[in-house]
């Protein structure tokens, strides 16, 4: 849903990296003269027919299971004898959020970490699956939670550098085509000096449940995917890493500092 917030938030074209301008109905570059069309207050950057790859993949795949998410991942902390704020406590507690912070979460899906933040800061949410992003305005109007939605992929943010003092991501980056660039988008569009973190499954997770189960066997079956930790793929110069691992092993959750010297340059980042 576009707020008053939106509008001033100095929204970019994703691939070209142009200041975009609003108008009655959609975004358009004025270099360019693409137009990035707002359905239902979500503007949309990039359509299905653009997806390519996993992303397309996944991008199906969540849209299918939307309305089952919420209440799956209810029920999975439950047969585990725990529950979903206990569980997302683990990590949401590593976020270092206060009063009137820009808060941008990559890959919001239905919007449930939204539940357990504070609520005295302006968020912003952002993900490739049109349905998880419909799930998500749908769960925050019952909640009463104000957020800006935006459709499109990781890899191509449409915000400007240094634009949030918070910037996370939960439980898609294994999976996205270019984890790499979606870390390196996280980082410039995050203010120098904040703490980021990116929360996923572990390898032991996804090979040993999710690659087993007969209903995510056939989804899951990636043999040549990298599931480690992605620190090896943050740029060089991050501050502060530190990789911590909840829930019985089954997640890991990384934290960094951008520094206060601001963006990294391509040259200095650190190869598998
Ligand atoms: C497991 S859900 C997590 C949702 C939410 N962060 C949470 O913790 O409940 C993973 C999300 O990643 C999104 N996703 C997958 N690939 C993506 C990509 N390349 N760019 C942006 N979002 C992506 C999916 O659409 C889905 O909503």
């Amino acid at each position: 849903m576009i707020t008053g917030n939106a509008e001033q938030a100095n929204l970019l074209d994703p691939y070209t990296r142009e200041p975009l301008r609003m108008e009655q109905g959609y975004f358009l570059n004025p270099v360019t003269n693409d137009r990035f069309y707002i359905n239902g207050g979500i503007p949309v950057f990039l359509p299905e027919n653009q997806m390519s790859g996993d992303n397309l993949k996944y991008s199906r795949f969540y849209d299918r299971i939307s309305r089952f998410y919420r209440i799956s991942s209810v029920l999975y902390c439950w047969l585990k004898g725990t529950t979903e704020q206990k569980v997302k406590k683990l990590y949401l507690d590593q976020l270092e959020i206060n009063e009137g912070d820009r808060v941008l979460e990559v890959s919001i899906g239905s919007a449930d970490n939204l539940l357990h933040l504070p609520r005295n800061a302006f968020y912003t949410g952002f993900d490739i699956s049109f349905g998880m992003l419909t799930m998500a305005r749908r769960q925050l109007k019952r909640w009463k939670i104000q957020a800006d939605l935006f459709q499109g992929e990781a890899e191509h943010l449409p915000f400007a550098d240094n634009s949030f003092d918070v910037v996370f991501h939960v439980g898609g980056i294994n999976f996205f085509n270019d984890k790499q660039k979606a870390l390196a988008e996280m980082i410039r569009v995050a203010k120098p000096g904040s703490k980021l973190l990116v929360v996923d499954e572990t390898e032991s997770m996804v090979v040993n449940t999710y690659q087993k189960n007969p209903f995510s066997r056939k989804l899951y079956q990636l043999a040549d995917r990298d599931l480690s930790v992605p620190v090896h793929l943050l740029p060089g110069g991050m501050k502060e890493t530190e990789v911590r691992y909840f829930f019985e092993q089954k997640i890991y959750c990384l934290t960094f500092r951008k520094p206060l010297g601001g963006q990294p340059e391509p040259d200095d980042r650190k190869h598998p």
